[in-house]
């Protein structure tokens, strides 16, 4: 059943300021399911990625989202990451992102530092531009300095959310795996988020 702040789609979200990181954890996990449900539902590709992991089990995907952040059990080529649920304030689960702890030649290429994807029906209303500003922060915690983030040509969303974060674009190139043009954004340690007032 879905909990009663869940059952409607995200309309009333507050302000996005008000939205926090956290650790992935057991007491959101009706409010996951429903995440993940929105995109399945929507035929939308699971950004980030770690959204394919199966919850049936969830203190078994929580658990192996701790150990991605450990660096255990990782699959050939993969670094260290870590994963953070963006929460509203009726605790709800609006957005998911995902913190590689290093580059790796394919992720310099593309995919880069940070993944993110917002819950579809709380698009719209700067979540997008907070996870990824509170993301920033705690990827400095993890000692990452300048930080790339990748997103498609067509992704102009995504875009103005790198690019208010203090995204400066280095390079655009079209990536045959994805069969899209995917430009590569640094942002500066240090650098500003542009105000939403
Ligand atoms: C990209 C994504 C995270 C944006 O989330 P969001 O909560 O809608 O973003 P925000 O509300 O913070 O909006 C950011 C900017 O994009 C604009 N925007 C939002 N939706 C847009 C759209 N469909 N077309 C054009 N611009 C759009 C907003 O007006 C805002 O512009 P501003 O900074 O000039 O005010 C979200 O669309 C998403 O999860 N997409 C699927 C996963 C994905 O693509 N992740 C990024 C991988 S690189």
């Amino acid at each position: 059943m879905p909990s009663s702040a869940d059952a409607a789609s995200v309309v009333s979200t507050p302000l996005a300021r008000e939205a926090r990181v956290v650790t992935p954890s057991a007491r959101l996990c009706d409010s996951y399911r429903k995440l993940v449900a929105e995109f399945v539902d929507g035929g939308e590709k699971l950004i980030p990625f770690v959204l394919g992991f199966d919850h049936a089990d969830f203190d078994a995907m929580l658990a192996r989202l701790a150990d991605c952040a450990r660096g255990i059990g990782l699959p050939d080529g993969f670094v260290a990451h870590s994963t953070y649920w963006l929460v509203d304030d009726r605790e709800r689960v609006v957005g998911v992102s995902n913190i590689r702890h290093a580059l790796t030649p394919s992720l310099l290429r593309e995919g880069g530092h940070i993944g993110y994807g917002i819950r579809p029906s709380a698009r719209g209303r700067g979540l997008g531009s907070e996870i990824l500003r509170q993301s920033l922060s705690r990827a400095h915690d993890l000692d990452i300095g300048d930080v790339l983030v990748t997103c498609g040509q067509a992704n102009v969303a995504s875009a103005k959310v790198i690019i208010g974060n203090g995204g400066v674009l280095e390079s655009e190139a079209f990536v045959p795996d994805r069969d899209e043009i995917v430009q590569r954004y640094w942002i500066r340690r240090g650098a500003v988020a542009r105000s939403k007032g």
